[in-house]
């Protein structure tokens, strides 16, 4: 063979193999890429939540190909469940001058902003800062509808955006952008596969290790976004480790080990992994109790006129925060260790039931709360019914201080009186903590440096919060910094191939 030949052919299988890693995508490992090539390949994103769909939606608009690795069966992550909404201010559908979220989000933080300060006021200038030009991207660009706006616990102004129909705002955000991600050729998502190492060589990331249902590892080449939610669900694990105090607690996120130690490997430096959000109320489903992953109870049923009983007596004001309601219910024992739950019934009566009638109907639908008569909600009930009901209605003060009754309507308790109910537990429900990025979404070493070829966006990464996150500021992050670790990753892959 001449040599001319033998160099045709040498030329035509590169550029056949890498228009295949381009294109389409076998995503078995690429033999002997040299480093300096791996850019070239593509981008690899890590977890199809919020974060990674939205790293991956600025990467094909970029016109950089991107293979997605999901762990799970299902794409979406924790983000399809969120129910309540994103922040976003100025929008166009807020009717104030909305001139806090900053100084609400700094608030909320606390006592965390005392270390690293400046580079947390910088990540949360940047979440703010951001946030109109996120919602708009959603609205204005991919046409999701998030034109209603509801003031949450915290802010100081109205600024959680939702749809106006019955959808929630989780489902329809990562389901838009799947649905036009999949209209893409350059994108392709591969689920079932678990990201188990990043690769790395010359002091930058090259890839990822991973494995598929079929167990065998195989090597993907290429700059990494990794965006692979938190650790709330791993509640032996990582939970363990930082909280042992949580150890073994349900969480409302999906169980999985947290990927935090996959990052550590190369360097990565971990912020505020002790600062968990544990939500005072999880629902126990009958049918499968000790199910790790438990269906949030809303906070409105509290908030219409719920109470809440152990042992068929109240132990709190129900309207206490979260955190005063969960540390008053572990402060008894609990009935299960594995997990480790507690059984309070949550009691509603018909006036409450109907100022949450979509609600409730939804939890009965889902066997998590049922109609039934006091009678059966065992001894002592219907002695702290009547009391409760009493007070409601001004005949004697609460013994737990409670001055608000919202809804509550009934006034003369028997045991035939008709209640709806449900049994709740404290849930894990978001971590603060994780990886430590920079305003570009690069991730971080010890020394506060760039490691070449690796972002990070969403629940991964730790700093944008602090002591306690505002509601709806989790999926604003994943939109601001997984978008901005898609621009920052096409930037490098561009200068790469130049
Ligand atoms: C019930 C519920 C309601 C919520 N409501 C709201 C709300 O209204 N507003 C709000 O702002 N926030 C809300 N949150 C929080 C918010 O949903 C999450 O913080 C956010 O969605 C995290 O997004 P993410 O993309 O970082 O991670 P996720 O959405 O959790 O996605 C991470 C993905 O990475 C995958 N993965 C993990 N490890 C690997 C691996 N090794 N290899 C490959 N893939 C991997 C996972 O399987 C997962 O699909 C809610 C959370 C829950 C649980
Ligand atoms: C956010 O915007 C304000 C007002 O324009 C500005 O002062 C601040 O520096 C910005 N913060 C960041 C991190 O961009
Ligand atoms: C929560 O508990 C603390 C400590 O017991 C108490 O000072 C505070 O007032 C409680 N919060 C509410 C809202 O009741």
């Amino acid at each position: 063979m001449s040599r001319l030949r033998i160099l045709t052919l040498f030329s035509l299988g590169f550029f056949g193999l890498l228009t295949a890693y381009l294109y389409n995508l076998r995503t078995a490992m690429a033999p002997n890429i040299r480093t300096e090539d791996v850019a070239k390949l593509g981008a690899i994103v890590v977890g199809s939540g919020l974060a990674g769909l939205s790293a991956a939606s600025q990467l094909i608009s970029h016109d950089i190909p991107v293979r997605l690795l999901e762990r799970a069966a299902k794409p979406g992550g924790n983000s399809i469940k969120a129910s309540s909404g994103i922040n976003g201010a100025p929008t166009k559908y807020q009717s104030v001058v909305d001139d806090a979220f900053y100084a609400d989000t700094v608030k909320s933080a606390g006592k965390a902003m005392s270390a690293m300060t400046a580079h947390r006021e910088k990540l949360i200038g940047t979440l703010t800062n951001s946030s109109s030009a996120a919602i708009s991207w959603l609205v204005d660009t991919k046409g999701i509808d998030l034109s209603k706006v509801a003031q949450l616990g915290g802010h100081t102004f109205p600024r959680t955006h939702r749809g106006a129909g019955q959808t929630p705002p989780g489902f329809s955000i990562v389901s838009t952008l799947l649905k036009s991600l999949k209209e893409s050729p350059i994108f392709h998502l591969q689920t079932s596969c678990t990201v188990t190492k990043v690769l790395q060589a010359d002091h930058r990331v090259t890839g990822v290790e991973y494995a598929c249902d079929d167990g065998e590892k195989q090597e993907l080449h290429g700059p990494v976004i990794f965006a692979a939610g938190g650790f709330g669900g791993d509640a032996e694990g990582l939970l363990a480790q930082y909280r042992p105090d949580l150890a073994g607690y349900p969480s409302t996120n999906d169980p999985r080990p947290g990927t935090q130690p996959l990052l550590t490997a190369v360097g990565a430096q971990l912020i505020d992994m002790d600062l968990v959000q544990v939500h005072p109320s999880g629902f126990v489903d009958p049918a499968n109790p000790s199910s790790p992953l438990k269906f949030l109870a809303a906070e409105v049923l509290r908030g219409e006129g719920g109470l809440l009983l152990i042992n068929g007596k109240r132990f709190i004001n129900e309207l206490e925060t979260r955190e005063n309601v969960t540390n008053a219910i572990v402060a008894t024992a609990p009935t299960s260790q594995s997990p480790k739950q507690w059984t309070v019934q949550l009691v509603l009566d018909e006036g409450v039931y109907n100022a949450a009638k979509s609600h409730i109907d939804f939890y009965i639908f889902k066997g998590l709360m049922r109609k039934t008569t006091i009678a059966d909600l065992g001894e002592d009930a219907l002695e702290s019914i009547q009391q409760y009901a009493s007070a409601a209605a001004g005949k004697e003060a609460d013994s737990f201080h409670r001055t608000a009754f919202a809804h509550w309507a009934l006034t003369d308790p028997t045991p035939e009186s008709v209640v709806y109910t449900g049994i709740v537990t404290p849930v894990v429900h978001f971590t603060m903590g994780g990886v430590v990025i920079s305003d570009r979404a690069e991730v971080l070493n010890g020394d506060g440096e760039k490691i070449e070829g690796l972002w990070g966006a969403g629940e991964v990464t730790g700093g944008v919060h602090g002591g306690n996150r505002l509601g709806g500021s989790s999926l604003l992050e994943c939109v601001v910094f997984g978008r901005t670790a898609g621009d920052q990753c096409a930037e490098y892959i561009n200068n790469d191939s130049k």
